[in-house]
């Protein structure tokens, strides 16, 4: 059976084979949402970019289309972003559709510059611009990964650019004539590493009319538990300039797990919603999945919660709603004693386990996936103030040095989770999606067994939901 194979994610796109690493081009036209992604359709490692094409109308189920994108005497296609050029700024719109303009980086040897490609029909087939590159390299070594979107105030589509240890921002009327406006972030978060696929995207502060500006950075090294991971920060941005309202020392976290990366959003989506590579540079090229290497988040919806004087991002999953089958539901307050965990058998390497924690009076509480001989172990410790997985028993862990780890998010109280497990995946939420982690893991075992578990004092959980999920590719 096509896409059942061991390490096939069942809820999460991934390419039928080869490899693929960043979400690209993220558009919605039409009914359909687009992901291209970074993609080598010739082996599963990486190696020169083209870029992958899927489409979703709902964005659970995926349908793979032809390579959008090929490397050319420019170089190689890596990390951009699309959009819908409704007015023909760029005059490159032939047919009835609205033209898809793609602004990606062209990478040639030790030599990043951007260009564009545009679509009549839909995104089915790709034109390069005869005058690229649009916006050549002013001599930087890493210079890539444009996001564009279309500003309204100032009437000029803007473009983050990664230059290596901060973001450059142009302006331009049609896609085709670029100016420099700004830099950001020289001295602000994470330098672990070099900077990579930026966003600038408005999101709604909750329960208020506000709106403020985020800037989402990549970053490679740095992340919180090693690795590659994505930050961001809060702030304005006035057509030229993005201000941030955080501290300047302060680092902001999406994801404090080890396999969230090189996230974007979708343009032109009536919400905010982005969708995140699963996976860490530490060890992408040697995942032990077959016939292919590289699998997407869950598509999140994105908004900002006031949390005493400070923004945070919150992250929800989309609704997997049409996917429940074997539904467990437990309305009533279920007391866990410490000595007597809750156990369930799940019956699905693909299941949604999703409560609210009414009192915890003890000092940890602990979800384990229980097998015959592996094991994943989740503790929020009351005390350190802190939720871990442990993945040192996850199953298969001999493929990268890095992989078998204890991975930390600071999380100060837990009012409700939601974890998302897929057969090589576990995707947690707490608190309505504020606090998120995104790990990867290798079972070997199928059969495994929820166990919650109050420790040094009771538990009480409510409107407990646990359920098996249909797979994305029946
Ligand atoms: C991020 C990244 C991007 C680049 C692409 C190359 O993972 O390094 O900066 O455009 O991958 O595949």
């Amino acid at each position: 059976k096509m896409y059942d194979e061991q390490f096939r994610p069942q809820l999460h796109f991934s390419p039928k084979e080869k490899w693929m690493n960043d979400p690209n081009g993220m558009v919605y036209y039409k009914g359909e949402y687009h992901l291209f992604y970074q993609y080598y359709p010739h082996d599963t490692v990486w190696g020169p970019m083209h870029w992958g094409h899927a489409i979703s109308k709902d964005l659970i189920h995926w349908e793979e289309l032809p390579v959008a994108l090929y490397p050319d005497e420019l170089g190689q296609i890596f990390s951009g972003s699309a959009v819908i050029d409704q007015q023909n700024t760029s005059g490159l719109k032939t047919t009835d559709e609205d033209v898809m303009v793609a602004i990606f980086t062209h990478h040639g040897e030790d030599h990043e510059k951007q260009s564009i490609a545009y679509s009549n029909d839909k995104g089915r087939t790709w034109t390069k611009y005869k005058g690229n590159p649009v916006i050549d390299n002013p001599g930087l070594k890493d210079f890539r990964d444009p996001k564009v979107f279309w500003h309204e105030d100032s009437q000029k589509w803007i473009m983050s650019l990664a230059c290596g240890d901060h973001i450059q921002f142009y302006a331009s009327p049609n896609l085709l004539e670029w100016d420099y406006l700004s830099e950001f972030g020289r001295d602000y978060g994470n330098h672990g590493g070099v900077w990579e696929c930026p966003d600038l995207i408005q999101l709604a502060v909750e329960g208020t009319n506000e709106t403020k500006w985020v800037l989402i950075v990549s970053v490679n090294p740095g992340g919180p538990n090693g690795g590659s991971a994505v930050q961001y920060f809060v702030g304005d941005f006035n057509g030229t300039t993005f201000t941030c309202l955080d501290d300047m020392n302060r680092v902001k976290w999406a994801d404090y797990g080890r396999d969230f990366y090189a996230a974007v959003s979708w343009s032109h989506s009536t919400e905010p919603i982005w969708i995140g590579w699963m996976n860490n540079w530490q060890y992408a090229n040697t995942v032990p999945t077959h016939p292919g290497r590289g699998a997407m988040s869950i598509p999140r919806k994105l908004y900002l919660r006031k949390k005493n004087e400070n923004l945070v991002l919150v992250q929800v999953p989309i609704d997997l709603k049409s996917l429940q089958k074997n539904t467990h539901l437990a309305t009533a307050t279920l007391p866990i004693k410490p000595d007597q965990p809750f156990q369930m058998q799940l019956h699905d390497s693909q299941v949604m386990i999703e409560a609210k924690l009414e009192k915890i009076a003890g000092s940890s509480f602990a979800f384990t996936l229980k097998g015959e001989h592996e094991r994943i172990e989740m503790v929020f410790d009351r005390e350190k103030r802190e939720f871990s997985i442990d993945r040192t028993n996850s199953g298969q862990l001999s493929f990268s040095e890095h992989f078998s780890t204890v991975d930390i998010m600071p999380i100060e109280t837990v009012e409700d989770f939601m974890i998302i497990l897929d057969r090589t995946s576990i995707e947690v939420f707490f608190n309505q999606g504020e606090h998120v982690m995104t790990e990867l893991i290798f079972p070997t075992e199928r059969a495994f067994t929820l166990e919650l578990e109050a420790i040094n004092g009771e538990v009480h959980l409510s409107d407990m939901l646990i359920c098996s999920l249909e797979s994305i590719w029946k």
